[in-house]
């Protein structure tokens, strides 16, 4: 991002490649630790502590919601990031731009009760419970694989349902052509708010009308099989797999249907470094770096990016 210190020297010691079928599964640790052979065994015991430590704040949730079914329309080649890498390594701007402490700076974010408005150019405007917008949907897991604009990524289980299906449910008129999402302002709950006032708070992007019903783009109220720890962007966040991560707004308060391309958070900041459509593209390095590899957070491996992070089959047709 254009002010995020990117630590380059940033490896973890253990090399843990989760199975997937065992990633629920605390012990998960230590079937890896076997797969992985004799050389992972220091780090996978490395990795054994670090579950233990970890202090995954669990939000309350309706019951009977988490684990949700998996969606097997969409595979992934590559194992998951166990969940303790990935809850300790987050960008949320609204706490600190240091990954590895947004986990530790939540505890005074609110998530409970939740309310999203619904404006702009639609049939049905109003401001709803997050718990009756629930009801109405059918939640879904799905692996995606995840790439920040940093060049760094992860692939996680989120669980959610498809943005069209609330979309279906508000109706937007035919003048929508985008649609803008806003994340909460609250400086007193969230201490980067406060600390880093020269950001335009509160953090805001945006999707086409078209990439917002894709089938990919999912609002997500959990991940790794329970509902969405705070540093992941609870209640409910936006996944857009085949976007750079910083289009996947966390922590959404407003959704707003419009008629012409809004401003984004990042492109109000940096418009020459982080475009609206931010596909991710292997050929199109960032100003400051390549975006020809990736950086897998699980293990430290570089690997080469991805058309569309992967997904060129399910979105490849709408950029032409
Ligand atoms: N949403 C808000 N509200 N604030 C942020 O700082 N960071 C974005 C995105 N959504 C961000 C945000 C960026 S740059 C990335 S890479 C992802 O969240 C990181 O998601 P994760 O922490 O769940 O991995």
């Amino acid at each position: 991002m254009a002010f995020v210190h990117i630590k380059k020297d940033w490896a973890l010691e253990d090399r843990l490649a989760t199975p997937e079928n065992v990633y629920m599964n605390r012990r998960y640790f230590m079937k890896a630790m076997g797969l992985a052979g004799a050389g992972a065994l220091i780090g996978a015991s490395a990795g054994c502590e670090a579950a233990e430590k970890l202090k995954v704040e669990m939000p309350e949730s309706m019951p009977g919601l988490y684990p949700a079914t998996r969606n097997a329309k969409y595979p992934v080649d590559r194992p998951l990031t166990p969940e303790h890498i990935a809850a300790r390594y987050n960008n949320f701007y609204e706490f600190t731009t240091d990954k590895g402490r947004v986990h530790r700076l939540t505890d005074k974010f609110v998530i409970n009760p939740w309310q999203i408005e619904i404006a702009g150019e639609v049939e049905n405007p109003g401001i709803y419970d997050l718990d009756d917008l629930l009801k109405k949907v059918t939640l879904e897991e799905r692996v995606y694989r995840f790439r920040c604009v940093e060049a760094w990524a992860m692939t996680v289980p989120w669980t959610g349902f498809p943005l069209k299906a609330l979309i279906d449910q508000v109706q937007p008129k035919s003048k929508a052509k985008y649609v803008r999402m806003f994340t909460f302002n609250r400086p007193e709950q969230a201490p980067g708010m406060k600390s880093q006032s020269w950001y335009p708070w509160p953090y805001f992007e945006g999707l086409s009308m078209v990439e917002a019903t894709n089938e990919l783009t999912l609002l997500a109220t959990g991940i790794y099989g329970h509902v969405m720890p705070k540093q992941h962007g609870a209640p409910i966040r936006l996944v857009t797999p085949w976007k750079y991560g910083y289009k996947s707004i966390k922590s959404i308060v407003k959704i707003e249907f419009i008629k012409r391309k809004p401003s984004t958070f990042w492109n109000k900041l940096a418009p020459d470094e982080y475009d609206f459509y931010a596909n991710v593209n292997p050929q199109v390095p960032h100003p400051r770096w390549s975006q020809a590899s990736e950086r897998l957070i699980s293990t430290g491996e570089r690997v080469p990016t991805k058309m569309y992070n992967g997904y060129g089959e399910q979105v490849g047709h709408l950029y032409g």
